[in-house]
């Protein structure tokens, strides 16, 4: 599998930093507050487990698994595949995503919770392609800005594979045309 990477972008010491950088910063502004944090599966998987517990204050914890992506081009269509189970009504909440490129993804959901009643919505991704961007929208906690390249690791996939890596990576040409 690491065979197929052409270059690591972020490494997992420079991924634990930005979780630990990311968590404090959340810890501060949340300090009186209990916020809701709600994960994007399948992407956020690694980065929520390890941000939140870089956050030493009363959080919750939910997920939600929302598709809209195929292939390396994002559609536009989003579609909520398993919703939360939290009454998000009056909550502060927290979206955490791996990445956020078009995006649709975090506007949608955004506009989502806020719809359901939630106090405050913000959000959180490990990564920022701004060159991607195609409605107005910017994340509220970012870890790490990029190129406008495909990455995979720590999460983000292609076609399903290499969420596993513990780096952030970007993939050999002739992957793609296999
Ligand atoms: P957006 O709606 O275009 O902002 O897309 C966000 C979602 O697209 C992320 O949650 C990822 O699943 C996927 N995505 C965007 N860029 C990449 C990438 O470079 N590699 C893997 N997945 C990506
Ligand atoms: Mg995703």
């Amino acid at each position: 599998m690491k065979n197929d990477i052409q270059k690591i972008l972020l490494s997992k010491e420079e991924i634990t930093s930005i979780c630990q950088k990311l968590g404090h910063q959340i810890e501060e502004d949340y300090k009186d507050k209990k916020p809701v944090l709600v994960g994007l599966l399948k992407g956020c998987m690694p980065f929520m487990s390890d941000l939140f517990k870089c956050i030493n204050s009363y959080v919750y914890l939910d997920y939600m698994s929302v598709s809209s992506y195929e292939g390396t081009s994002s559609t536009g269509v989003i579609k909520i595949n398993k919703d939360v189970s939290t009454d998000i009504t009056g909550k502060d909440v927290i979206v955490i995503d791996d990445i956020i490129d078009t995006g649709h993804t975090l506007k949608y959901i955004t506009k989502y919770f806020l719809d359901k009643g939630a106090r405050s919505v913000k959000t959180c991704c490990l990564l920022d392609k701004p060159e991607g961007r195609k409605v107005e929208i910017s994340a509220d906690y970012v870890g790490h800005v990029i190129p406008n390249e495909f990455v995979v690791g720590y999460g983000l996939d292609y076609d399903g594979l290499y969420r596993n890596l513990d780096f952030i990576g970007v993939l050999k040409p002739e992957v793609y045309s296999k």
